[in-house]
């Protein structure tokens, strides 16, 4: 596949006007995304659980203009116009214009709310540009004239809908690739996985053991604050870095290492794995120039913890960070009892004001209107 096969032939429908919804979720990635070249291609491959609840929910109004002329879209976040956000779509229009044609001959109102408090330091990146890219395919499909399919042309052409919404969220914001479908996406080419592309993001094509089903992810909400290095500045660390040749080799390691893991439902085997992807995206961080400690005191509170209680009760409890002080406490659902229990007696305290949020595995986005 290459970026070619995402530029669509002639519209054949005129459409005047619509809406269209989609609810897409937020993910958590096992093997990190860090580092990326240029027209967001990632330096390594990532894989990560979809979520279900964190999710970002997005109404596009769209209406045709007179004249092609510039983009022209307003943005509301809970029903308030923010001006703020402008400049991220306006950059995210003109990196997918050639990909979607239609853009500057129509007016969009684009709606948007997460599940999620905005000040949770859970960022919306991933879940908003995949729901904004979503909408834009089905924009385009109501363009695109498909009457006369076949069932197996119609099957392939959902296919290519969720490839080219998985590439248009990428040149959003990377992750948001992974938001698309669920429950274990893998994006970034690599030999392990077949099928696999810089583009966009597959479903994981191998087989997982039920262990990894329903698998919980329990947010801690450490710091609520601003992210106090933005995704674009921390990836930007990785150009010069030291380590980041060997950084890179390593994801394809874990890769293939966390093949068999997933196929037998190692779960001891699981836990060293992401654990050390978490510590090692911290330490990509620490040992940049300039450098970051994105923990705060209560992440490592947190993470001592559960390391003393899995020694201690030999259940699966583990933890893996994002770029920020936030802990995803990972385990199965069938030790979830006891696990929670641990979490609300005794992780709880190191919140910001108690707060924390029970996720799960999910699988992916879904659209709320139909448009055709
Ligand atoms: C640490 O996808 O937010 O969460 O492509 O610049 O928008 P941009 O970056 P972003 O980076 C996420 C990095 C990460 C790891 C991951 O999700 O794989």
């Amino acid at each position: 596949m290459t970026e070619q096969q995402f530029i669509p032939k002639t519209y054949s429908n005129t459409v005047e006007s619509g809406k269209v919804t989609w609810e897409s979720p937020s993910n958590i990635a096992l093997i990190k995304y860090w580092g990326k070249k240029k027209d967001q291609i990632p330096e390594n491959p990532s894989i990560s659980f979809t979520l279900n609840h964190c999710k970002t929910i997005t109404t596009v109004t769209f209406s045709k203009k007179e004249n092609i002329s510039d983009f022209e879209f307003d943005v509301f976040l809970d029903g308030e116009k923010k001006d703020d956000f402008k400049p991220k779509i306006e950059t995210f229009f003109k990196r997918v214009e050639v990909y979607l044609p239609f853009l500057k001959a129509y007016k969009f109102k684009i709606e948007t709310k997460n599940t999620f408090p905005h000040s949770s330091g859970i960022a919306s990146s991933a879940s908003g540009m995949s729901a904004l890219a979503l909408c834009l395919m089905s924009i385009e499909k109501q363009l695109l004239s498909d009457v006369t399919l076949s069932a197996v042309e119609r099957s392939l052409s959902d296919n290519y809908f969720n490839q080219k919404a998985s590439f248009l969220a990428r040149l959003g914001s990377g992750s948001a690739c992974r938001s698309i479908e669920g429950d274990l996406i893998v994006w970034g080419e690599n030999e392990v996985v077949d099928g696999s592309s810089d583009l966009f993001g597959v479903k994981y094509p191998y087989k997982v053991h039920d262990n990894f089903k329903d698998y919980q992810d329990t947010i801690l909400l450490v710091d609520k604050g601003e992210k106090q290095v933005s995704s674009t500045v921390g990836h930007n660390l990785m150009h010069n870095h030291p380590y980041a040749k060997n950084r890179f080799q390593q994801a394809h390691n874990h890769l293939e290492k966390l093949k068999p893991i997933l196929e037998s439902g190692d779960l001891d085997a699981f836990i060293a794995l992401i654990e050390s992807e978490a510590l090692t995206l911290h330490a990509m961080m620490m040992t940049s120039m300039p450098y970051f400690i994105l923990m705060k005191p209560n992440t490592l509170e947190i993470i001592n913890k559960i390391w003393m209680f899995r020694q201690k009760t030999g259940l699966h409890i583990s933890f893996t960070l994002d770029a920020g002080a936030n802990v995803h406490v990972l385990y199965p659902k069938n030790e979830s009892v006891k696990i929670l229990e641990f979490i609300k007696n005794e992780l709880v305290a190191y919140c910001q004001n108690g707060h924390y949020i029970c996720d799960q595995i999910g699988f992916g986005a879904k659209q709320l209107t139909i448009d055709n």
